[in-house]
């Protein structure tokens, strides 16, 4: 927390809001997303590109925050977007985004979903495996139609993160793999397609990187294949695309690069890579989720219940948890959280900040410096925007929070708060003898 994201009162700002006006308007929990530093995120990417005079795609991967809003902002700052499925292509549609300005990925894309593309001008197919070309060939058939294509290959490098969010390494259910030909078999396949058009290759290693050797590996690896297509079948791949994994402070142990610095390694990688051969400078792409939505994002909750144990940590629970922010749980994920109504209280104790969901695990951090805390007191964690609200779920019927978007002092919900009522909408009643 910079001294600029506090008020007068002294209470945190997000988006020129003040945090502890904004619980108290949309209740808790709430997640708030700070427009400008999704704005801020995707310039910082692009300037880079730009001042070194590269082809360039940013492309954000909207699984990390799916939402009309957020395609909405993505749209306005002239970034292009992955999906990873016919939902989030749903919603990109009826944000108004250009689908010509979407790669759908996915390691099992349905029939369904391949229509659903091709019908609506998806700007690149990025083809994972054999059963799937075959079934984009049929989809292409029946409506008569072209595509663009990008094959993605399985780079045989794993970065070091959690092993629950690596890609690249070889034994991995992504992408075709290199050592068994089964990438120059594809390479061939999709050659052979009439209404395919093979723009490029892609590989992703992996989320949460902090290092560039990573993305120089993966860019090495990407032009090597491209060479040796283009020496062996004729192939010149136009694009290559290092997916995305750039990694962000979650915590102060956390020393990521900035954007700038990861994507000046992979310009400078590629651009050496291809100075030893014919491909010409291909156009860069890039795929980041976390480090455009993951640093907007703020989780606002209610202090309630505290249990005191002798001898060890206290527990201190608020009215969300693993429902609104599974990481901790499922990747034991760290987070700051402050008190909303004086981020830079003197720390009083470490506790166990726990969620109000019915399971041991559900602990927010395990240990979490505070000062004192009350009942009804609103804390903030920082940094939830990526893969937060997008992996929300309703355990113990728990309705999934309101999202509100905040920018030069104005806030505006985006996404409703779940009701009672939308959590038996689909629920039918048993009719049976
Ligand atoms: N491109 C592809 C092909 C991907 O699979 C992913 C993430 C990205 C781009 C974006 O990666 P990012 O820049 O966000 O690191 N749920 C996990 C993260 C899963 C990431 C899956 N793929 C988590 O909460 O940490």
């Amino acid at each position: 927390i910079s001294a600029d994201q506090i008020n007068a009162a002294g209470h945190l700002m997000i988006g020129g809001c003040d945090a502890v006006d904004l619980a108290a308007q949309y209740g808790t929990p709430l997640v708030v997303y700070d427009v400008s530093q999704i704005r801020q995120q995707i310039r910082a990417f692009q300037r880079v590109f730009a001042k070194n005079q590269v082809d360039y795609t940013v492309s954000y991967a909207s699984k990390a925050f799916a939402a009309v809003a957020m395609y909405q902002v993505v749209n306005q700052e002239g970034a292009h977007i992955d999906v990873v499925s016919g939902g989030e292509m749903y919603t990109a549609l009826k944000a108004g985004f250009p689908l010509a300005h979407a790669s759908f990925h996915g390691n099992n894309k349905s029939y369904d979903e391949l229509v659903m593309a091709v019908k609506n001008h998806i700007g690149v197919v990025v083809v994972d495996n054999f059963h799937e070309i075959d079934l984009l060939n049929r989809v292409l058939e029946e409506l008569d139609a072209n595509v663009q294509v990008m094959l993605r290959i399985t780079p045989g490098i794993s970065a070091h993160t959690n092993k629950y969010i690596q890609t690249g390494q070889v034994d991995s259910k992504f992408g075709f793999d290199l050592e068994s030909g089964q990438a120059d078999q594809a390479l061939e396949k999709v050659q052979a397609s009439p209404r395919m058009t093979m723009i490029g290759l892609h590989a992703h290693i992996g989320s949460q990187i902090f290092e560039v050797a990573g993305f120089e590996g993966v860019a090495n690896k990407l032009v090597a294949v491209a060479d040796h297509w283009q020496k062996q079948f004729g192939y010149r791949a136009r694009v290559i695309n290092v997916g995305g994994g750039f990694g962000i402070r979650y915590v102060k142990d956390d020393q990521p690069l900035r954007p700038e610095e990861f994507v000046d390694a992979i310009i400078k990688a590629i651009k050496k890579a291809v100075a030893g051969t014919n491909l010409g400078q291909p156009a860069i792409w890039i795929e980041p989720g976390r480090s455009i939505a993951g640093p907007a994002g703020y989780n606002l909750y209610t202090v309630g219940s505290r249990k005191d144990l002798p001898g060890l940590k206290s527990y201190v629970t608020v009215d969300g948890g693993m429902g609104d922010n599974i990481r901790p749980a499922l990747y034991q994920a760290q987070y700051e959280t402050v008190l909303a109504s004086d981020p830079q209280a003197p720390l009083k104790e470490h506790v166990r900040l726990a969620g109000k969901y019915c399971e041991s695990g559900d602990i927010l951090s395990q240990d979490q410096a505070l000062p004192a805390t009350k009942p009804g007191d609103i804390l903030a964690t920082l940094d939830t925007g990526a893969y937060g609200y997008a992996m929300a779920s309703n355990y113990n019927r728990n309705p999934r929070p309101a999202v509100v978007f905040a920018e030069n002092g104005h806030s505006q919900v985006v996404i409703k708060r779940e009701s009672y009522d939308d959590l038996v909408h689909l629920d039918r009643p048993y009719e049976g003898k």
